[in-house]
């Protein structure tokens, strides 16, 4: 699985709280995903935040 952050992305932080090891907040404020593809022990919780995130930012494939 690789996850993605697209341009929706309003700030609110859930994601990076919910899954720090693959989301961190930029300096301009927005998440950013990890480059390298995601652990299979942290897909669960990709998925978590991917479905908590107000605004579907967040892409995975
Ligand atoms: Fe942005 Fe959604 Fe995360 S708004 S900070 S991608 S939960």
């Amino acid at each position: 699985m690789k996850a993605n952050v697209n341009e929706n992305c309003i700030g609110c932080g859930l994601c990076a709280s919910t899954c720090p090891e693959v989301f961190q907040m930029t300096g301009e404020g927005v998440a950013q995903a990890q480059e390298e593809p995601v652990a299979p022990q942290l897909e669960p919780s990709v998925l978590d935040a991917q479905s908590g995130c107000p605004v579907d930012a967040i892409e995975v494939e």
